[in-house]
């Protein structure tokens, strides 16, 4: 037994979307994606420790709200410490204990860097030296935002958004999340996509979306980006939840330079010109929205990463 060994602390991001092209459903049921992910400065730490049983908690922090968070198998952080040991050959089973400051069901990946820092934590606890690539094989059969949540930075997200190529940025840019307690399934946003689409749609075509990020992404420019910020689920995640399109135009008079819902949604995530913007922005904002649903972050933030124990 194992169990006086300390636990292994890793630390994951969550991500905003700041291109979300959504191509036609293919027989899988997933769609092809062309994405272009930022990590940014709300995180999830995973701590693994050695136990009897396999079992989690869970803890929210600023303020999130952690109720919709399932404990048992479905449970993607848990999942992805049993794939690992399973794979592995591990018979130890682990207690993982998630702090989490990403929200809930809120289109910014909280559940993939749940798992991403499992993945990470398990790996340097049971000393595997999976390394990146493996452990983001493995993530991608947990879900399809698991390798980004272990990369971190910016990357262009092609396949079902687990095919990364990391993307040149310049400086920080600076935004404000704008959390909205409507519950949005992933598969029902894709859902009404392709029925707003109809079934005679055959795809987006090249149109230089892509290109205007990447250019606006090396220049370090915000104002740019905030011009080619575009999600093709936006429509569909409006249709579901109404008052996103009120939280986007809010957020625009508020000062924000673009704004745009972050993956499915409901996460309306806005950008500003400097970190003092966005808590400019933020402060317009609370009292229309209330200083509850607000947080500020920046990006590009690093990937899932072990937190070294402080003596
Ligand atoms: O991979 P993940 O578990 O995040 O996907 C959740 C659901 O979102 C999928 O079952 C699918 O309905 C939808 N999805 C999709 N195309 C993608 C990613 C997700 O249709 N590229």
């Amino acid at each position: 037994m194992s169990e006086n060994r300390p636990g292994v602390t890793a630390r994951a991001p969550a991500k905003v979307n700041l291109l979300l092209q959504v191509g036609p459903l293919r027989d899988d049921g997933f769609h092809d994606l062309v994405t272009v992910f930022q990590a940014v400065s709300l995180h999830e730490d995973v701590t693994a420790t050695p136990a009897d049983t396999w079992g989690i908690t869970v803890e929210g922090a600023g303020g999130t709200d952690v109720s919709g968070v399932p404990l048992d198998g479905r449970n993607l952080a848990l999942r992805a410490a049993r794939l690992l040991a399973e794979r592995a050959g591990v018979e130890e089973p682990v207690h993982l204990h998630v702090r989490k400051e990403v929200p809930v069901a809120g289109g910014m990946a909280g559940g993939s860097a749940d798992a991403a820092a499992a993945l990470v934590a398990c790996d340097a606890l049971w000393q595997l030296r999976t390394g990146l690539d493996g452990l983001a094989a493995l993530g991608a059969d947990l879900g399809s935002d698991v390798p980004f949540g272990l990369h971190g930075r910016t990357a262009v997200g092609t396949g079902r958004g687990e095919q990364l190529v990391p993307v040149l940025t310049r400086g920080a840019f600076h935004w404000v999340f704008v959390l909205d307690d409507t519950g949005l399934s992933t598969p029902r946003v894709f859902a009404e996509c392709d029925r707003q689409r109809g079934p005679g749609w055959t795809g987006p075509g090249a149109d230089g979306r892509l290109e205007a990020v990447e250019a606006a992404l090396r220049d370090g420019d915000p104002r740019a980006l905030a011009a080619a910020l575009s999600n093709d689920l936006a429509d569909a995640a409006c249709a579901l939840a109404p008052q996103l399109t009120r939280t986007l135009d809010a957020g625009r008079a508020a000062g924000a330079l673009g704004a745009v819902v972050s993956g499915s949604g409901p996460t309306v995530a806005l950008l500003a010109e400097s970190a003092t913007a966005a808590r400019d922005v933020a402060a317009v904002l609370a009292p229309v929205v209330g200083e509850g649903r607000l947080r500020t972050a920046s990006g590009p933030a690093v990937g899932a990463r072990v937190l070294e124990a402080v003596a």
